[in-house]
């Protein structure tokens, strides 16, 4: 399938931002070498690129890197950045680490693009303000990018007071710069899949298992706790805002509203795997199902299911027979493309 990619006028306009600061790198590339080798400020502020996910953060920042002029350059994930941080933390004996660490990266690299930075890591917030004061301060030239602006990093961290600096150094040293809300473009990846497949089987988890990849991005997904009022809530497998769930631990277990909506709220979009027919007697259930159903629709949650059979197969008989047309009605309206393609609420 090849894609055809057209930006939109937010992305364009970051496009802008990295398109100039591209220009600027080539203007100054020779002279940019000399200072390089002198290790004197090249005075050329980066790019800190935020915005919700799908948008298209990293395919700019990709398309701004392999463009960039023949610069030592480098491009690396946020995380792994700062695990050869701390490695080399662990080896340098000096008076001032931080100092040296910075000069052996400004030994190799003038330009540095660090793909999703979020700092929920104590360790890496202790020295973050010290490290990028130490390696903008050098000249290094870096564009990033994050789901936050640098005033939400770190948000309700501990000892975040002492992480202001580093807030302080993005917003002053870099080109803060917003992609606005709009498409959640891996979404749009999926318009042409099945988003609810039935019956279950074999096939029907295979196929489940292909859309986790392409939505998660090759990541198999942690367990994860959602904290609620004096309990918490268990995700079995969650990764870049997508969840997944057996069927059996949502409406087989006492979940309530507040399950339903915290789940909404943290998760774009939520697989679920094995939704079998209900009978009858399965009032709380069938309640539950239908309840799930009503929140996710609320929150514009994008759903994958596998089911049994088609949506109005689920339940045909019992109390909230009624209710559950309506649920029906939602399940099918949750595969349109149009459904896939709104953009995020949150
Ligand atoms: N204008 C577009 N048209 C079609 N596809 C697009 C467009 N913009 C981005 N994409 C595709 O959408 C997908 C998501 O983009 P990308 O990974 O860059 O998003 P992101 O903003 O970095 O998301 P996250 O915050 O989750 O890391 C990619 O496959 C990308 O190629
Ligand atoms: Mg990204």
């Amino acid at each position: 399938m090849s894609v055809v990619i057209e930006l939109d006028a937010a992305q364009k306009h970051v496009a802008e931002k990295l398109n100039a600061l591209g220009a600027r790198l080539r203007d100054k590339k020779s002279s940019f070498l000399k200072r390089f080798f002198a290790a004197a400020p090249a005075n050329i502020k980066g790019i800190y690129i935020w915005g919700s996910v799908g948008r298209g953060k990293t395919m700019l920042m990709d398309n701004f890197f392999a463009k960039a002029p023949d610069l030592p350059k480098r491009r690396i994930h946020f995380h792994g950045f700062m695990q050869e941080v701390h490695a080399a933390r662990s080896v340098h004996k000096s008076d001032d680490v931080i100092g040296d660490i910075a000069d052996g990266i400004l030994a190799k690299t003038k330009l540095l693009c660090l793909d999703e930075m979020q700092v929920s890591d104590i360790a890496d917030a202790m020295i973050l303000g010290r490290l990028f004061k130490a390696l903008l301060g050098r000249g290094l030239v870096i564009v990033t990018t994050s789901n936050q602006p640098p005033d939400e990093l770190y948000k309700d961290g501990l000892n975040r007071q002492l992480f202001l600096p580093f807030v302080d150094t993005l917003n002053s040293s870099l080109d803060v710069v917003q992609l606005a809300d709009g498409p959640d473009y891996r979404l749009g990846r999926l318009a042409a899949h099945d988003t609810y497949v039935a019956p279950l089987g074999v096939a029907a988890d295979l196929a489940l298992d292909r859309l986790w990849d392409m939505l998660a991005d090759g990541e198999v997904g942690k367990q994860v706790a959602l904290p609620l009022m004096g309990r918490k809530l268990l995700v079995p497998r969650a990764a870049h805002s997508c969840s997944r769930f057996n069927f059996s631990d949502l409406v087989e277990k006492p979940l309530a509203a507040p399950d339903y909506l915290a789940i909404a709220a943290n998760f774009n979009t939520v697989f679920i795997d094995h939704v079998r027919v209900l009978k009858a007697s399965e009032r709380n259930e069938a309640k539950r199902f239908v309840l799930m159903i009503d929140t996710f629709y609320d929150a514009g949650t994008k759903l994958i299911i596998s089911a049994a059979g088609a949506p109005e197969a689920l339940y045909t008989t019992g109390p909230y027979k009624a209710e559950f047309l309506r649920t029906a009605s939602r399940l099918h309206e949750m595969q349109s493309q149009s459904w896939w393609l709104k953009g995020v609420t949150h």
